[in-house]
């Protein structure tokens, strides 16, 4: 029987994370020719997931420029495509999330009529300017979609509600799969600013800020915010791995270069990362991973924005909404420095977003579409 060749997409660093264990798993069975395509949105964060998961593109559409648009993002992948599209003859292009490569991704392989699969589908914030451009991408991909791989119940209850048409299945998301490999206790960070902290004896604060949506006053708030919480918290370290893009860096760097107790690092392989997360104290982030992955490290998170797609964590009590005007951040950075049972009630660990078997029930539903299987894989449920 001929095999079901599935062509991944995807061009950003949380998306190759969360893409790379589902296109291996995809590579292991006997069903699959599985074939990955990058964007190359991002270059120096994406290529360094690939090493970590030792995965080798079979297209790479190289896209990236310094301080790119949108529109150059969405032109260059679709015109990229269209020769990968007829290289490759995909019976099935999957994509992930809510990036412009996702998007770009999706209407390359509608243009192209080949049928796609949506993973980490039903996010909704039901704000199209916020997140931006995330919202619109991932709403415009459901429509496109025909195959929905939905994390949660929450996010089914999205598509339903839109109407959505085409196949839905709940599968928890693969960033909890990815953690399986990457989360160890012996492990020994590669990072010397890393293996420099103390995180016996001192409280370390992971910190992540990059969205588009909080460019400008918003991040100058935060990162006003974090210098002041440092300053009067000699006691602790901040760690914060920059985001490459030039615009986050001049206002992170021109706020936080000179705070002692800041440490301002190049962004680290996700090995590293998921691993300073699980020994740090908190979280602070407008991330979307990191508000999946710190929950079930059973740290709290505060989001560094005015809302989430993602409440599954806000219901369970380990994230709070935090906003970005400065005295709000301060505030509650403060509280889960000085309030231990404030800490305590958001310090546990949930697993509102998966079991770590998301790829295998995402092949089992893409086989049984393709009618391989007479078996529907029976939905996550948490
Ligand atoms: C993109 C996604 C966002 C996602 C984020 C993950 C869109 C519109 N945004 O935003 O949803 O949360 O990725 O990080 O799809 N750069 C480098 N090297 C890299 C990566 C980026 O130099 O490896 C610089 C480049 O100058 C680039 C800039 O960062 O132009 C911005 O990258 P871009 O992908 O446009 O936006 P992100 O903010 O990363
Ligand atoms: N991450 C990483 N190195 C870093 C910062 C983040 O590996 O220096 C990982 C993080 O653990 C998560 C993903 O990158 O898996 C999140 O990416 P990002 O915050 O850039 O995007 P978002 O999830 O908001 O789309």
């Amino acid at each position: 029987m001929n095999k079901i060749t599935v062509l991944s997409v995807f061009g950003t660093r949380p998306e190759a994370i969360k893409m790379a264990p589902l296109v291996k798993h995809l590579a292991s069975l006997p069903e699959f020719e599985s074939l990955c395509c990058l964007t190359g949105q991002h270059r120096e964060m994406l290529d360094s997931v690939m090493e970590i998961f030792r995965l080798k593109a079979d297209y790479d559409l190289n896209i990236m420029q310094a301080r790119q648009s949108l529109s150059s993002i969405t032109s260059r992948t679709i015109l990229g495509m269209d020769e990968v599209i007829d290289r490759a003859r995909p019976d099935l292009i999957l994509v992930h999330g809510d990036t412009s490569t996702t998007f770009a991704g999706a209407l390359s392989a509608f243009y192209h009529q080949v049928p796609v699969g949506h993973v980490e589908a039903g996010l909704r914030t039901w704000d199209k300017y916020s997140p931006f451009p995330e919202e619109m991408n991932r709403t415009l991909v459901g429509d496109i979609a025909e195959l929905h791989f939905c994390p949660t119940v929450n996010n089914l209850r999205n598509l339903e509600r839109e109407a959505v048409a085409g196949e839905k299945f709940v599968t928890g998301n693969t960033v909890i799969d990815a953690m399986k490999t990457t989360v160890r206790s012996d492990f020994v960070f590669s990072v010397p600013e890393l293996n420099r902290l103390d995180f016996s004896g001192r409280r370390v604060v992971a910190l992540t800020c990059h969205r588009r949506e909080n460019y400008g006053e918003p991040m100058r708030n935060i990162m006003e915010a974090v210098r002041e919480l440092a300053a009067s918290h000699p006691e602790i370290d901040v760690v914060y791995p920059v985001h490459l893009s030039p615009v986050v860096r001049e206002c992170v760097f021109g706020i936080l270069k000179d705070q002692p107790n800041v440490h301002l690092i190049d962004p680290i392989d996700v090995e590293n990362m998921h691993n300073l997360m699980a020994r740090c104290y908190f979280v602070m982030t407008d991330s979307g991973g990191l508000q999946e992955e710190a929950p079930a490290l059973g740290k709290p998170v505060l989001v560094l924005r005015r809302e989430t797609e993602r409440p599954e964590a806000v219901k369970a009590g380990t994230v709070k909404l935090a906003g970005v005007r400065k005295e709000d951040v301060l505030a509650l950075a403060e509280e889960l420095l000085t309030d231990r049972a404030a800490y305590d009630a958001m310090a546990h660990a949930v697993n509102p977003y998966g079991d770590g078997r998301a790829c295998e029930r995402i092949a089992r539903g893409i086989l049984w579409h393709f009618g391989r299987s007479s078996e529907r894989p029976a939905d996550f449920n948490a």
